[in-house]
């Protein structure tokens, strides 16, 4: 019938054009061998990370967070959590219950950040979230009272201690004045005491990693390492304390914020860089700043889809070679269209709404070669994960001396949680690159959130211990002198 005769036609003018479009798809296929000599680099990266003498040439940063613990279950209390750096800024109530095991999220307000704070001055942006924090404590009648804070502060900062925190570089969209190289608490506290109509406990700063492996860890203690793939893309696992070799002391371990955003800032990722990603990289506010996080993280994804749909119009591949305003404008082919793109039923059609809203005149071959282009970047994001994830997990059973380590992910972020098959490329890859480890991926409840008050709770916890230490050995030595 003509029916057939169209389907065949279009399906055989689809794999032509699919052939010729796939040579441009092909740096972006990385063999398990490639992975495996990327995760070979990352571990080297990590170790020099982690070198007293090595780090401060570190392009992945390995940063001490000054969390010890995963939780034990006794944590307990009422706590304010701030979330600067994923999606949206928040406020966040939160109350840690003892006997439950249970973390409560009594309230939360989302503030929007406006592009102009973005990149304004440090004090604006930290008045701004004083403002923010002012208007929640208000509407829940919490003026009066001085709680502990966690605040999550998502990007890479040197810690000094856990209530002092220096911003090493913004990342993601973020580029306020007067605030790299400063403490970010003080800068906090401070903008609070310029308003003087309320105050705040103790502060504990955490990194959004951190916050997802504690808030998983409440649930399940085997959780030791935190993923985030959402606006940027970063991992923290718990390091053994002699391998530290910044911070003093030689038991126990310590949580490590990786950075791995930073992987490839030395240039050592050019061999696998695109022309696509230089120049996402070039025009972004920090060029040269968080290689490895250019090529996987929702900030980018979707400008690197644009770039190559941009050169296939110009090549003549896709829609006839006629392409739109909407198309050559940067930043508008959105991460989320390529999640809305490779749904498995609703997919094509939701292909052909967006190549319409974008201005475009598609044909199906045009819809299913779009695919093809979300598809492929979306696997390499995911298989770049998969890689340093790996690194993580062999290392964590390398440092135990372990055949077989069984460990559990805490994970969250846009990209992971809304992508219809991103999780399950990621995990098939791990699998293969850390064959002698079982992962079991938990998705975070809310870890910006209630794990930063988590992580405020076990550091509240310890400082008890120390102090209930501190004066039992005051009291046993006095005891000796009395005698
Ligand atoms: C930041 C990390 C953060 C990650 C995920 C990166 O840009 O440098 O600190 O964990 O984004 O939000």
């Amino acid at each position: 019938t003509t029916q057939t005769i169209a389907r065949s036609y279009i399906i055989f003018v689809y794999l032509s054009l699919s052939l010729q479009v796939k040579k441009y798809l092909k740096p972006f296929l990385l063999s398990q061998e490639k992975l495996q000599e990327i995760s070979a680099r990352l571990k080297k990266n990590m170790i020099q990370g982690l070198g007293k003498h090595t780090h401060h040439k570190a392009p992945v940063k390995m940063l001490p967070t000054f969390v010890r613990a995963t939780p034990d279950g006794t944590e307990k209390g009422d706590f304010l959590a701030l979330d600067l750096g994923g999606t949206n800024f928040r406020v966040l109530y939160v109350r840690v219950m003892e006997e439950e095991q249970k973390v409560l999220k009594m309230d939360s307000q989302i503030c929007a950040i406006p592009q102009d704070i973005m990149r304004g001055t440090g004090e604006q942006l930290f008045d701004h979230i004083a403002a923010c924090l002012a208007d929640f404590l208000d509407s829940q009648n919490l003026k009066g009272q001085t709680l502990p804070l966690g605040f999550t502060f998502s990007f890479p900062c040197e810690q000094i201690e856990i209530d002092k925190s220096i911003l090493i570089h913004w990342t993601k969209g973020f580029s306020c004045s007067e605030v790299e190289g400063k403490d970010v608490v003080k800068l906090l506290r401070d903008a609070i005491h310029r308003r003087a109509d309320y105050d705040i406990g103790s502060v504990a700063m955490v990194n959004d990693t951190v916050g997802t492996m504690m808030s998983c860890g409440y649930k399940d203690q085997s959780c030791e390492i935190g993923m985030i793939i959402g606006t940027g893309t970063n991992a923290c696992y718990m390091e053994e304390m002699k391998n530290v070799k910044r911070v003093e002391g030689e038991d126990g371990r310590m949580c490590i914020n990786t950075e791995w955003g930073g992987f490839g800032d030395d240039g050592s990722l050019e061999d696998i860089q695109t022309q696509f990603d230089v120049v996402v990289d070039k025009t972004s506010i920090n060029p040269g700043i968080h290689i490895f996080e250019k090529m996987i993280s929702g900030m980018y994804l979707g400008e690197i889809v644009r770039l190559l749909l941009v050169k296939l119009t110009e090549d003549k591949l896709l829609f006839k070679g006629k392409t739109s305003e909407a198309l050559l404008t940067p930043g508008r082919f959105e991460t989320r269209f390529i999640s809305e793109i490779e749904e498995q039923d609703r997919g094509l059609k939701n292909c052909q709404n967006i190549l319409t809203e974008l201005g475009l005149k598609w044909d199906s071959v045009d819809v299913r070669l779009v695919r093809l282009v979300c598809d492929t970047v979306s696997i390499r994001s995911a298989h770049l994960c998969a890689a340093a994830l790996a690194t993580i997990v062999n290392r964590i059973r390398e440092n135990r001396g372990l055949d077989y380590l069984k460990t559990t992910v805490g994970v969250d972020g846009t990209v992971y949680r809304k992508h219809p098959n991103f999780s399950d490329k990621l995990q098939a890859m791990v699998h293969r690159l850390a064959p002698n480890c079982s992962i079991t991926f938990l998705v975070s409840e809310d870890g910006s959130g209630k794990g930063a008050a988590m992580v405020t709770a076990v550091a509240q916890r310890q400082a008890l211990s120390h102090l209930l230490e501190d004066s039992d050995s005051d009291r046993k030595e006095d005891e000796e002198e009395d005698k």
